[in-house]
């Protein structure tokens, strides 16, 4: 996107364990890129949306994604593609940043750099090692700055890495969508045990703690739960988390039940409450009607935030604040399918959420928001660092 005096560039992302409630994201189908290709979607911002938005001022973004909105005309972006309308949202924030010379975290608020959670044992549809839990996090909250926590991210991941060797054989030492290690686990207890050692390995027990991201829907199936060989009732798996909680330095659960299951997320929340952040990623999908029922329910502690799953900036913001002001918290999230695009590192900035999921340290797709995090560090000093403020428990 081209202004006068300004230039904004921006990508959308793609996930591999998306809600069902997600807005659509718009592929060809048909033989060329296995039916993956997005020749529909770049048309349609290069016609319908060009024609659209041309001669539109970008300082006002709430009116372009509202203009976004109404030429699409569904519920769920389903016309022009939500990875179209993501990519020109978040084009449209960039080229005003770029307008007022500045980065775009300024143009969005305060200033807070968020606490990596790096997801470095991968499992689910992220993986093919049997797993059922999608994503096992390092949290290094206790530092006084972003940089101190990625640094021990890093060294956490390359111990974690020689474990896994001794114990699995180099082999086993490949990487799963997010970057994150993914050995054979036969138990998610052994895959915790790893992740346990390598913290207190690399010198780090105190400052650092342990989440997952269940992404439960995907080994969810007839009412059942298949984890580790068992199938589960909603109880069964609430009681298996709160002995893992009671096992492990862990404060953060992220879809720990199916999509649907409002009820049940309420149930683990309260039993684990003061201890566990409760989060809703597919649950709600950064949509302001699920979240509300979520919030009526009391079915999660924090919002998973990923503006494809909703498909502009604006609404995007407007789910982030909706928890904010219900003392809510907000983890802006990178996607398994991610690109070069650093828009979220400065989002989270911006809104202030103290949280942001960018994978492990490594793979440039992920390594591209922690370096600009580094660098927005650097601009704002060590102070901005939210530590462990954006956690809610
Ligand atoms: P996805 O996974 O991008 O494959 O949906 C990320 C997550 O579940 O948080
Ligand atoms: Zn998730």
């Amino acid at each position: 996107m081209r202004t006068e005096k300004g230039f904004g560039r921006a990508s959308s992302p793609s996930g591999a364990s998306t809600g069902v409630h997600e807005a659509l994201e718009l592929r060809d189908g048909g033989a060329r890129y296995g039916g993956k290709g997005v020749l529909f979607a770049v048309k349609n911002v290069n016609s319908l949306i060009s024609k659209r938005i041309s001669g539109m001022d970008v300082s006002g973004q709430a009116e372009i994604d509202r203009a976004l909105c109404e030429l699409d005309g569904t519920s769920n972006k389903s016309r022009l593609g939500a990875n179209a309308t993501t990519a020109v949202s978040l084009a449209v924030a960039q080229c005003a940043a770029s307008e007022r010379g500045c980065g775009l975290h300024s143009i969005l608020g305060k200033g807070k750099i968020p606490a990596p959670m790096l997801n470095v044992l991968n499992g689910g549809k992220h993986a093919g090692n049997g797993v059922a839990i999608q994503e096992f996090i390092i949290y290094p909250l206790n530092f006084n700055s972003f940089s101190e926590a990625l640094c021990a991210g890093s060294e956490i991941y390359h111990t974690l890495r020689a474990l896994i060797s001794k114990k699995y054989g180099s082999a086993a030492t490949g990487l799963g969508d997010e970057g994150g290690f993914a050995p054979p686990c036969k138990k998610t207890e052994d895959a915790l045990d790893l992740i346990e050692a390598s913290i207190s390995e690399a010198g780090y027990q105190k400052k650092v703690k342990i989440g997952i991201d269940a992404a439960a829907s995907s080994f969810f199936s007839s009412g059942k739960y298949t984890v580790d060989g068992k199938k589960l009732d909603a109880k069964g798996l609430t009681d298996k988390y709160i002995s893992l909680a009671k096992s492990y330095p862990i404060v953060s659960m992220e879809d720990p039940f199916h999509e649907e299951a409002f009820e049940d997320f309420a149930i683990l929340r309260k039993k684990l409450a003061r201890r566990v952040q409760i989060v809703g990623d597919d649950l709600t999908v950064t949509n302001v009607s699920r979240i509300k029922k979520a919030i009526s329910v009391n079915s999660m502690s924090s919002l998973l935030l990923k503006v494809n799953q909703i498909g502009t900036l604006t609404e995007s913001l407007q789910a982030a604040s909706l928890c904010q002001r219900a003392g809510l918290g907000v983890v802006v999230s990178h996607r398994s399918g991610e690109t070069e695009d650093t828009a979220i590192a400065d989002i989270a900035v911006g809104i202030g959420c103290g949280q942001i999921k960018s994978g492990a340290p490594c793979r440039g797709e992920r390594t591209a928001k922690y370096n600009r995090l580094l660098l927005i560090e650097s601009e704002l000093g060590p102070r901005s660092f939210a530590g462990a403020s954006g956690l809610v428990l």
